[in-house]
């Protein structure tokens, strides 16, 4: 199966060569556990290894994610200026209102999750939706369950590797539906180490077809370097 890095090499390491090329794979956890962080860090990998991307953030500015991109080593800015990577206004035209482009970046009439398959362009490779708990409010558990599996469906014929990152309150909210859509999960959370008595940072990957995993509670940080994985041998 071909593989690509998820932006994090010692996760990679632990996927088999990085997630199931082509295929949708959901980020899950609460605020601040480093979802848009993952993002950033996943698509910033696939600009440096020459891949067309597009982002789809829907609660904060293209601006401030290049921003916070820039503060952890991940500048997207150059990828946006050579249009191999574009940001969609989702935020703007989600709560202005807004129908013009004030900036550099695009705007795209997306109502619905399957549409976003229709309108991207023929060469994009790499997708990327911060985040899809936003398409599950105010429609039915039903469609937004359709709606998933017809957009994983597409994206994963046109051959797209997609990842989705959902909020956990919209994820419980949907009875985590959205992991019986997507061909692999991950589970970002904070935890207390009974080793140390303190809170840290820990990923669950309870899924991931086609790729041997292990069960268990990985140790993360978030650097300035972005997500690092703590060494089985740190893993206290
Ligand atoms: N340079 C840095 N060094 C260490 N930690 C950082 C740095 N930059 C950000 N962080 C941490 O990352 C966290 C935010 O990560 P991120 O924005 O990816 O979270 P999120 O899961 O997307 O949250 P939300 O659900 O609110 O969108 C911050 O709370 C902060 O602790
Ligand atoms: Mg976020």
């Amino acid at each position: 199966m071909a593989r690509i890095s998820s932006g994090i090499k010692s996760l990679d390491k632990r996927l088999q060569g990085g997630f199931p090329e082509g295929e949708c794979i959901l980020i899950t956890g609460k605020p601040g556990t480093g979802k848009t962080i993952f993002g950033m860090q996943f698509l910033y990998n696939a600009c440096l290894e020459g891949k067309k991307c597009i982002m789809l953030a829907t609660e904060e500015t293209p601006e401030k994610i290049v921003e916070h991109g820039k503060a952890i080593g991940f500048d997207l800015e150059p990828f946006i200026e050579s249009k191999q990577l574009t940001m969609i206004r989702f935020f703007e035209m989600r709560v202005m209102n807004m129908k013009e482009d004030p900036g550099s970046f695009t705007f795209m009439n997306i109502d619905t999750l399957n549409n976003l398959a229709h309108i991207i362009d023929d060469d994009v490779n790499v997708i990327v939706v911060d985040n899809l708990g936003t398409f599950s409010i105010g429609v039915d558990l039903k469609t937004f369950k359709e709606e998933l599996e017809v957009l994983s469906f597409l994206l994963s014929t046109q051959k797209r590797t997609s990842l989705m990152i959902m909020d956990a309150a919209a994820h419980e909210f949907t009875h985590n539906i959205a992991e019986y859509s997507t061909y692999g999960t991950i589970k970002l959370m904070f935890k207390e180490n009974p080793y140390t008595g303190k809170m840290e940072r820990f990923m669950f990957i309870p899924k991931m077809r086609g790729t041997k995993i292990t069960l268990e509670l990985i140790n993360y940080d978030i650097t300035e370097e972005g997500i690092t994985l703590f060494s089985p041998k740190m893993n206290r």
